[in-house]
């Protein structure tokens, strides 16, 4: 495996390269979930590249940014057991320039759900996937379903600039006990952990009340509500949306999310189902 950490060290060894190319971005701290996505980058390309950046423009003044997990070794190590390429770690200086054109979300669906609780996030994730996918040039990019607003919107933005990838979504990776995995889990006390657990809790009762028949989606917003209220400590939203994020009043399968994000202590979790 190869380590670059500037464009430049980037492109001498992504130009030797023929065949078809799996991208996986990621922020590192790297868990199961990331590690599925390369998995499927490595059973589905030629040759798979990582990147690893904390991007600051996505974190809003007062967030995690400076007590983000980064665990760099570790996180090495991992790319390597998993059969990754090349391993792209480059600095904020060299992917940021002074007074630069910026990439913005739209104005709805990027200001809705996770853009109203975080405006300007979607403005900052766009504007450094738009970086690592010219710089990485992939055939194949890998994200997610957890950051199911996140996928949306970089698939809308790969519509809309015409870029010459494809986004791949992938399933989200639970524990055992049904949380979905997350770099932010870690800052949760076992007491929270276990609190934490009413967000998984509500998507499957949602789940089996549209098995059973019920497709207002209101009441299974309500029944969402009534799990998680007594567990966490703010219930930021929970919202039915379809695929390309626009509210539903009615369920269709093949084409619902249900979305939930919530405080628990000091840590802020989202969940979500595909319907
Ligand atoms: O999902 C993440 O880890 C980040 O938002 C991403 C896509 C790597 C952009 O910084």
């Amino acid at each position: 495996m190869v380590v670059a950490r500037s464009v430049e060290e980037f492109g001498k060894v992504r130009s030797g390269w023929k065949g078809s190319v799996g991208f996986v971005p990621t922020m590192g701290a790297l868990h199961e979930g990331h590690l599925s996505l390369i998995r499927r980058a490595r059973e589905e390309n030629e040759r798979v590249v990582v990147s690893i950046f904390v991007n600051p423009t996505q974190f809003l003044p007062g967030e995690d940014l400076e007590k983000y997990p980064r665990k760099k070794e570790a996180d090495r190590k991992i790319c390597e057991l998993a059969g990754v390429d090349l391993l792209y770690m480059p600095t904020a200086d060299q992917i940021y320039h002074e007074d630069e054109l910026r990439i913005e979300a739209p104005k709805i669906r990027g200001y809705i759900l996770e853009g109203a609780s975080r405006p300007g996030h979607f403005d900052g994730v766009l504007q450094v996937v738009m970086k690592l996918l010219n710089i990485v040039r992939p055939d194949h990019a890998y994200f997610g379903k957890k950051d199911a607003q996140q996928l949306a919107l970089i698939s809308q933005m790969v519509r809309d600039y015409f870029l010459p990838v494809e986004i791949v979504p992938c399933e989200i990776v639970r524990d055992s006990d049904g949380l979905a995995l997350s770099s932010r889990n870690i800052y949760l006390s076992p007491e929270e952990r276990r609190r934490a657990l009413a967000l998984s809790r509500a998507l499957k009762r949602a789940g089996k009340q549209i098995q059973a028949g019920e497709r207002e989606a209101e009441a299974i917003l309500e029944t969402m509500r009534q799990v998680l209220e007594p567990e966490v400590d703010e219930l930021e939203y929970v919202a039915a949306v379809d695929r390309s994020f626009r509210a539903m009043k009615r369920i269709e399968e093949g084409d619902t999310i249900l979305l939930v994000a919530a405080w628990v202590g000091r840590t802020r979790l989202i969940d979500n189902l595909w319907v």
